[in-house]
């Protein structure tokens, strides 16, 4: 006798996860192995899903997804999986849902309900979770300052994905977290027959163009207004921002010299309110390369937008000095200043080994000038 074994793919939520209903009992994918949680994880969840209770991917006989709104990669990752095991073998049926279903469902709330889903680190998605679906105009991607003055959701209790940061909700707002994974939900409610069906994988819900413009981040702009050029003067201020910012920091006398003026030397700061300076980037622009030296945020400061505002500006002087490149060093294990270069366009072009005086490697990223230039938020 045939089983009914329908694979659930959810990956608009964080983490992305799988589960199978096998004739209606509904088992959990392994946890995705790391904070990606994303690509080739969930492909091995699923994979070791099928084998561990022995069905064949041919063997199925119904997928179900989620749709999204939510996590753009982990969405394009899962419906790609579904569509290639679709392809594989006879139609199957496929149901789907909208992540904020998936959401309340997980926490356990009755429909209509509020789901805030954190999307990045400065924004939230907002949306009213509904059995048909979300309506137009009832899902918005909002900055998280927005969210304590949206006085509806009070006395309301607001979906959550587990272990997402706290939210700014206004007093009164009850978040509950889910406690089920969203393919665990997205299985029960497909097996229970509770889910639109489609012959064939539906394309993603986007709440963004999906062609928006990249690199993504914190608009920069209001910042740029705060940044200043460094003079002599502020070597004082400069030695206590580098002393607390890293661990091999540049003697008196380099930073002196950085600051001297001259041809190509280009010191910028971010003054705090309290006279002391926030951030500051050290640079050199000579022979149309831009070389970054030093980018660092006080750690009180960080996280909001200073360092990007900071690397836009260095790399807006060097296009303007028609430099053609930009080249940096990184300690292969700053994850945050990787993550920062990556985003502005650099790529890894090389490494130097043991290069650190604790034996860690340096990083060596660059970027081609010119093709970027849309790039200011
Ligand atoms: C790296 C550093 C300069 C970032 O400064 P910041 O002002 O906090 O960074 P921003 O707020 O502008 O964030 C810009 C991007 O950096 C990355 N980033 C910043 N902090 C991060 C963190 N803790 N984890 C992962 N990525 C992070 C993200 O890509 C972020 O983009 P997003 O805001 O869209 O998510 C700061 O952490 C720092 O001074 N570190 C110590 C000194 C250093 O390592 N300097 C770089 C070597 S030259």
């Amino acid at each position: 006798m045939t089983r009914a074994a329908v694979l659930a793919l959810e990956g608009a939520l964080h983490p992305a996860t799988a589960a199978l209903a096998l004739d209606g009992q509904v088992f959990e994918g392994p946890a995705p192995g790391d904070a990606d949680g994303v690509r080739a994880d969930l492909v091995r969840a699923a994979r070791d899903l099928l084998a561990r209770h022995g069905v064949a991917p041919a063997a199925l006989t119904g997928l179900a997804v989620g749709i999204g709104p939510g996590s753009t990669t982990g969405l394009r990752v899962a419906l790609g999986l579904a569509q290639g095991l679709a392809d594989a073998g006879p139609p199957l049926p496929v149901a789907f849902s909208d992540s904020p279903r998936l959401l309340a469902a997980g926490a356990g709330l009755a429909l209509p309900a509020w789901v805030a889903i954190p999307w990045g680190r400065w924004r939230v998605m907002l949306a009213r979770a509904r059995e048909e679906g979300v309506r137009p105009g009832e899902a918005e991607l909002l900055p998280l300052e927005a969210l304590p003055a949206r006085g509806e959701l009070a006395g309301h209790a607001v979906a959550v994905p587990r272990g997402a940061p706290p939210l700014p909700f206004a007093e009164g707002v009850r978040t509950v977290e889910a406690t089920a994974p969203a393919a665990a939900v997205l299985a029960q409610l497909a097996a229970a027959g509770a889910l639109p069906l489609a012959d064939r994988v539906p394309g993603p819900g986007y709440l963004l163009p999906p062609d928006a413009v990249l690199p993504v981040g914190r608009p920069a702009a209001a910042l740029a207004a705060a940044i200043v050029s460094l003079s002599p003067g502020d070597l004082d201020r400069l030695h206590a921002v580098e002393r607390e910012c890293f661990r091999e920091p540049w003697s008196r006398g380099m930073l002196a010299e950085e600051l001297r003026g001259g041809p190509g030397r280009v010191a910028l700061g971010v003054a705090a309110g309290d006279g002391a300076l926030d951030a500051v980037a050290l640079a050199f622009l000579a022979a149309g390369t831009l070389e970054i030296r030093s980018v660092a945020v006080r750690p009180r400061a960080r996280g909001r937008g200073l360092g990007r505002a900071l690397v836009r500006d260095l790399l807006a002087r060097a296009r303007a000095a028609g430099a053609g490149r930009a080249d940096l060093e990184v300690r292969a294990g700053n994850a945050a200043a990787i993550a920062l270069y990556a985003s502005e366009g650099f790529v890894p072009v090389g490494r130097r080994r043991r290069y650190y005086g604790d034996g860690e490697d340096a990083l060596l990223m660059s970027l081609v000038l010119g093709r970027n230039a849309g790039a200011a938020g």
